[in-house]
């Protein structure tokens, strides 16, 4: 009746379409009554399962997956379509951390969601503890970072999650921030790489990756009602890019929108930043979700661009129900949502390919374990080594002091990626294996409890190793950047009576180092993993050259930092002013002069290195290459000029020209190139279009401006030896 009554007001066609669709669900809803045998499992339909496919065409996986979703989406009733765009509550299976149950009757499989940035998290058994992504990203090696998505997506899908809530990759703002751990680091381009490398790791495995958290998530204290007031510049230059690459480059198909609001709107309602710039501007096709009770409303968050409501139906639910059937959101919204999030599930083969992982199933191998410990190697930073300190020599005798001596060392942070090591080596352990094989010396052991206990033994060691940590977590920031509780004390005591000491930093982020004059080493080690003991001995015994770079800067002072004022953060009165503008992390200290500590890329190793020659060349120089669309080459040549095996990152940055308004110089190349003693290797890298492209707010563009552009190459962002110039024409 409702369908004749529709037709009276349409034309003709458009009625006779109605009444079709109308018979397509009556036959749809009389197949609800089949056999057993014809309605899907669990995890999904085979096209056995469905055959014949005549009555399920959206089963055949020779059609393209766009097709195959809007014929799905047809035979869906509003009922169905609601039950897609939001979680369940309590999950009816074990495990996961979100659930959207299948759709027997159509044969949509179960979306399976599981935290997880070092490893399967959400109380998971058997799993490998990888390092922190920002261990990983020290490392910087986009294969070691793809081969990083590989491993998590692997033990993801032998647990039967389809969808793997990783990576977060946000820009890290202030370097006291909780979730810092979890991300990359400071700089844009660098997070966009590892982002990419990541995320197609991840998906190359089975399940769909979940690029988070969208966007200006740079705080923990206030995350759930903080407003992040960030001009439209900042926002695309320097928050956005990671989310660019994640779609563009690596086909990203959930992103996760955060707690915060941006300039006043809360992320899961934000017409601009979901309409305007994911689905407009960067073209997503995937699905939004919204971050755990981070929607706020039913009928904005519908209209502007939430897909998918997490982890319950709070909004999108019955109420989404209700404001669909009084028009308040449109079918065709609803259906758009339905259809972000059939897309991926078809394009991932979830249909044909059921996931045949159990939360319960055993994903450790000895290759991944072998793994977690390549990349708690690769991304352990040497900071000091004064008088060549390190490697140590397997005679000395060395004391070793702190926490990260006991049987619970600091291997990774807390929150939604925390996750269950099988088991954990301490550095203890780790030291004592290494020595058991080759040394015949003695190890002294402190806690750190007791200064004067760690005084004694610092006092009768050849060489004091004193390990610190942050307890970094997802739910509030650091309250400064101090080592938290005596552990600055217990270190000046181990000085006063040591020289020869070697301090080991297992924290999530930077920290102050008031005693760096003091001590001979300094070492940072992050969040290290379940093979913590293992690597950082083959660390300190020279096994392997230390090869990690920083990707955050590493600030001399509390005040001298990008964000020391209130108002930047934590804010006043529920604001956070990003009055820095683009001069975030680097960008900030060569812009106002300010000496960090340890900057951006820094990092030593056991070797030295020297780099010469750069040169640009225009890819594809030919008379027809348009200008603004234009890759240049460029190459170093890098030397090991030591006396043993290493790696070193050389890298890009690019100068503006002044007007551009652009921060001093900025990341926008890298290579890692292993050497051997004495030999050279030229390292080859492409500078993108994007190099040269700044945002233009009055015109919300990206645009390329002539003028003659500084390409300066180096070994971190203070240094950067080598120099040319290019210039770039008016198109
Ligand atoms: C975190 C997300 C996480 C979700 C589910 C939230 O609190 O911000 O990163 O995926 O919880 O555990």
């Amino acid at each position: 009746m409702k369908t004749l009554f529709l037709c009276a007001a349409e034309s003709l066609r458009s009625c006779a379409l109605t009444v079709a669709m109308a018979l397509l669900l009556f036959i749809a809803s009389a197949r609800m009554s089949l056999p057993a045998q014809e309605s899907a499992t669990h995890t999904g339909v085979s096209p056995s399962a469905a055959s014949p496919l005549g009555h399920r065409p959206w089963a055949n996986p020779a059609l393209p997956s766009a097709k195959r979703a809007q014929l799905l989406l047809q035979q869906m009733t509003l009922d169905e379509k609601i039950a897609m765009v939001h979680g369940v509550t309590p999950i009816p299976v074990h495990g996961y951390v979100g659930y959207v149950p299948p759709n027997t009757r159509l044969g949509i499989p179960a979306l399976t969601l599981a935290d997880g940035r070092a490893a399967v998290g959400n109380g998971a058994k058997d799993i490998t503890l990888l390092p922190a992504p920002i261990a990983a990203a020290s490392a910087w090696d986009v294969d070691l970072m793809n081969a990083f998505g590989r491993v998590l997506g692997q033990e993801q899908w032998i647990k039967g999650t389809n969808v793997a809530l990783a990576p977060s990759i946000d820009v890290v703002r202030i370097p006291e921030w909780g979730r810092t751990f979890e991300s990359y680091g400071e700089d844009p381009y660098f997070n966009a790489r590892m982002a990419v490398a990541e995320i197609k790791g991840i998906q190359s495995q089975g399940p769909i990756a979940d690029a988070n958290m969208y966007l200006s998530m740079n705080q923990e204290d206030n995350r759930l009602k903080e407003d992040s007031r960030v001009d439209e510049r900042t926002l695309q230059e320097i928050y956005l890019p990671p989310f660019a690459a994640a779609i563009r480059q690596a086909h990203v198909d959930t992103i996760m929108c955060a707690y915060v609001k941006t300039n006043g709107v809360y992320s899961c309602e934000n017409d601009y930043l979901l309409n305007k710039v994911l689905r407009k501007q960067l073209g997503f096709d995937g699905w939004v979700m919204s971050d755990w009770g981070a929607t706020h409303s039913t009928v904005d968050s519908a209209n502007h661009g939430l897909d998918q409501e997490m982890p319950d139906s709070r909004y999108f639910g019955d109420k989404l129900k209700a404001a669909v059937q009084s028009g308040q959101v449109s079918q065709e919204v609803l259906d758009a949502h339905v259809l972000h999030i059939l897309l991926p599930m078809f394009q991932h083969g979830l249909f044909e390919r059921p996931n045949p992982g159990s939360w319960s199933a055993n994903a450790r191998n000895p290759e991944r374990d072998a793994f977690s410990r390549e990349v708690a190697e690769a991304g352990t930073v040497l900071l000091k080594n004064a008088h060549g300190i390190l490697p140590l020599r397997t005679s000395a005798h060395v004391a070793i002091i702190g926490a990260a001596g006991t049987a619970q060392p600091k291997v990774e942070g807390e929150g939604s990626s925390q996750a269950n090591a099988p088991y954990v080596i301490s550095p203890l352990e780790g030291i004592r294996n290494r020595l058991g094989i080759n040394g015949n010396t003695k190890v002294s052991f402190e806690d750190g409890s007791d200064l004067g206990k760690a005084a004694d033994i610092a006092s009768h060691a050849d060489v004091a190793i004193v390990f610190v940590s942050t307890e970094d977590g997802e739910g509030s920031d650091r309250p400064n950047l101090e080592l938290p509780g005596n552990q600055d004390a217990l270190i000046n005591s181990v000085t006063a009576v040591n020289q020869n000491t070697i301090v080991v930093l297992d924290t999530g982020g930077p920290v102050l180092m008031p005693w760096i004059n003091r001590v001979a080493g300094v070492i940072e080690a992050w969040y290290p993993g379940q093979e913590d003991g293992n690597a950082i001995a083959a660390i300190l015994y020279g096994d392997v050259d230390p090869s990690a770079k920083l990707p955050l800067t590493f600030p001399r002072s509390a005040e001298a930092i990008p964000t020391s004022r209130k108002e930047q953060w934590p804010g006043v009165n529920g604001r956070s002013i990003y009055n820095e503008g683009l001069n975030v992390g680097y960008r900030w200290y060569d812009a106002t002069n300010t000496q960090p500590l340890f900057p951006f890329g820094f990092g030593l190793s056991y070797t030295t290195f020297s780099i010469s020659h750069l040169a640009i060349k225009p890819l594809r120089p030919s008379r027809s290459a348009d200008a603004i669309s234009r890759r240049f080459a460029v190459r170093v040549d890098v030397t090991n000029t030591g006396t043993r095996e290493g790696a070193e990152v050389v890298q890009i940055y690019v100068k503006h020209p002044l007007a551009d308004g652009e921060p001093p110089h900025q990341l926008r190349a890298f290579a890692k190139v292993e050497l051997k003693p004495g030999e050279t290797k030229t390292a080859i890298m492409a500078l993108d279009p994007e190099s040269f492209m700044t945002y233009n707010t009055p015109t919300h563009r990206w645009m390329r401006r002539a003028g003659t552009y500084e390409i300066l190459a180096g070994t971190s962002s203070r240094d950067l030896p080598l120099a040319k110039t290019i210039s770039i024409p008016l198109k």
